[in-house]
């Protein structure tokens, strides 16, 4: 509840109790909360100092506006370890999330030359590629584009439908691909055209940006990943060792 005499003033107070609602439930994710209307009427406030606390939740990344819809409570942030070579799926279903992909794309092509210096291949040799909007929850949380050294996989897309299956899988179990280490880097930058309308995102949502190279046991690489990931959705952690 607010309080009138407080030192802290009245949007700050809003706010918190905001906040508090959506910490403990309340208000829970995705779900709409009460109107700006109904705030500065139950509170007794006006509607200026209730849009003040709820643009700054907005700009913390705990609410967002949906034009026309109402403000509602914003998803926490899937939160990888970025210690395991684990496959989008994998880190899915291990958050008790569901798993899926849209393909945009689907061939056998020569490789670019970036993409065969990176996968230690002469230019022109052929890479599968596989363009996905990736989906947790029927939610879209990044667009990769997948290139494998076709020679380590032939026939994979006639054979498998990666709208629902997951390509490690299909690598380690039916080619026997034994993935090893991957080197991977993130960055950030702002979307293209292409993400903003495929995420479903505004322009002002950084995207994280990543490139992953994979080898096997005999330490040659095979897999070129280009990720964009929505930076509202998803973080990185690591754990760190002193080295003294
Ligand atoms: C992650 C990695 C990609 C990898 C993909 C495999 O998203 N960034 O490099 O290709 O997982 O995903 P899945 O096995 O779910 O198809």
């Amino acid at each position: 509840m607010i309080t009138r005499d407080s030192a802290v003033p009245l949007y700050i107070q809003i706010k918190e109790y905001i906040r508090q609602n959506i910490v403990s439930g309340v208000y829970s994710e995705n779900t709409r909360i009460p109107s700006e209307r109904q705030l500065s009427d139950q509170f007794e406030v006006s509607r200026l100092t209730v849009t003040k606390a709820i643009t700054e939740l907005v700009q913390e990344g705990l609410l967002h506006t949906r034009v026309g819809k109402g403000t509602f409570v914003t998803p926490g942030k899937i939160n990888q370890e970025l210690r395991t070579l684990t496959s989008f799926t994998e880190e899915m279903l291990r958050r008790g999330q569901s798993a899926a992909s849209r393909v945009l794309y689907a061939s056998v092509d020569p490789a670019e030359e970036e993409i065969a210096r990176a996968l230690s291949l002469v230019p022109g040799a052929k890479v599968m590629v596989l363009k996905r909007l990736r989906l947790s929850d029927e939610q879209a949380i990044a667009l990769e584009i997948t290139h494998i050294i076709d020679a380590l996989c032939p026939n994979i897309l006639v054979n498998h439908d990666f709208s629902c299956e997951s390509l490690y899988r299909v690598l380690r179990d039916e080619y026997g691909l034994h993935m090893t280490h991957a080197q991977q880097t993130i960055e950030a930058r702002r979307a293209t055209a292409t993400e903003l309308e495929l995420l479903k995102i505004d322009s002002h949502t950084p995207i994280l940006s990543m490139t992953r190279i994979t080898f096997n046991e005999q330490d040659a690489p095979f897999e070129y990943t280009r990720s964009a990931y929505r930076g509202d959705r998803y973080k990185f952690n690591a754990v760190l060792h002193s080295v003294g």
